[in-house]
C-alpha cells in the first residue's frame, strides 16, 4: 500500500487527494475536534471564515455552538475557542459545533474530494492509524497524511504527529512510502528519544501557544493514544462526526 505525506495543503491539489486522507493539525484543531466528539458533540461543521460559522448557526434548527480561533484566541461572539479542554461533556454533549480555525479547518476542506477523510493527532494516533489502514486495505487505496501547517509554512508539530501516525500504520502493514513520510517518521523517532513534549514546545505551533499563555494545551495535545475516537469528515454533509458503528463499539 502507498503511504504519502504532504507537509502543507499547498503541496497537493485537492483533486489529487484520493483514497484515505488523514488531516493533521496537531496544535490544535485536530486535537480539539477529537476532544469535542469524545465529549459527545454530535458533529463539527468546518467553516472557512467566522462569518460562515455564524451563517451555519442561523441555518440550523438544532442547538449549535460556535467554536474556533483567530490568532489562537476566542473569536468575538463565539461560545468556545480552540482549546481541547474547553470541549467538555457539560458544554458540548448533544450539540453541533460550527468550527473555524486559521489552518486546520482549511486543510480539512481541502481534503473534501477524498474517499475517506479522517482527523488525526497524537491523542488518537493508534486508533486513526488502524482505521486508515483498514479503510485503505478494504478499498485497495492509498493513504495520504495531510498536514495543515502554520500560516502557509511547514511546522514541526504537524510533522511529528504525521510521523507518529505513519509509524503506527507501518507497524500494522508494509507500505511503500515517500520521503516526506520518512522525514516525519525520523523526526518522531528523535522526539521519542528526547521527549515528545519538549519537541512540541520547540515547534512553531507550540511556541505560538506558549506566547499566548496556552502552554497547558501543548502538554494535553502531546499525550499519545488517550482516546480511540476517530472523526470522519463527511464532505457531502459538511460534518465531521463519529460513524454510528464506532459509537456502538465504544458503548
Ligand atoms: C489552526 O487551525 O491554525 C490552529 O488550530 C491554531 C490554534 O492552535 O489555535
Amino acid at each position: 500500500m502507498n503511504l504519502k505525506t504532504h507537509f502543507l495543503p499547498s503541496h497537493v491539489a485537492a483533486d489529487a487527494l484520493r483514497g484515505v486522507v488523514v488531516v493533521i493539525d496537531q496544535l490544535r484543531a485536530s486535537s480539539t475536534i477529537v476532544a469535542a466528539l469524545a465529549s459527545g458533540a454530535t458533529a463539527v461543521v468546518p467553516c472557512l471564515r467566522p462569518e460562515d460559522a455564524v451563517t451555519a448557526r442561523a441555518n440550523r434548527p438544532t442547538a449549535l455552538l460556535l467554536g474556533g480561533e483567530r490568532h489562537g484566541r476566542l473569536i468575538d461572539g463565539f461560545d468556545l475557542a480552540n482549546s481541547p479542554r474547553e470541549y467538555r461533556t457539560q458544554r458540548v454533549a448533544g450539540k453541533c459545533i460550527a468550527f473555524t480555525t486559521t489552518n486546520g479547518t482549511k486543510a480539512l476542506l481541502h481534503a473534501r474530494l477524498a474517499g475517506h477523510v479522517l482527523v488525526g493527532c497524537l491523542n488518537n494516533r493508534a486508533a486513526v492509524a488502524h482505521t486508515a489502514a483498514t479503510l485503505a486495505s478494504q478499498a485497495n487505496a492509498e493513504i495520504q497524511l495531510l498536514c495543515a501547517g502554520t500560516g502557509g509554512a511547514v511546522c514541526l508539530d504537524d510533522v511529528l504527529a504525521a510521523g507518529a501516525i505513519a509509524s503506527s500504520i507501518q507497524e500494522s502493514m508494509p507500505t511503500d512510502c515517500d520521503d516526506e513520510t520518512r522525514i516525519a517518521e525520523r523526526a518522531f523517532r528523535d522526539a521519542m528519544t528526547h521527549g515528545v513534549l519538549s519537541a512540541m514546545r520547540e515547534s512553531q505551533g507550540g511556541r505560538n501557544l506558549i506566547e499566548i499563555g496556552m502552554e497547558a494545551d501543548v502538554a494535553d495535545c502531546s499525550r499519545l493514544d488517550i482516546t480511540t475516537v476517530v472523526p470522519h469528515f463527511v464532505a457531502a454533509r459538511n460534518e465531521v462526526l463519529i460513524p454510528r458503528a464506532q459509537i456502538q463499539s465504544r458503548a
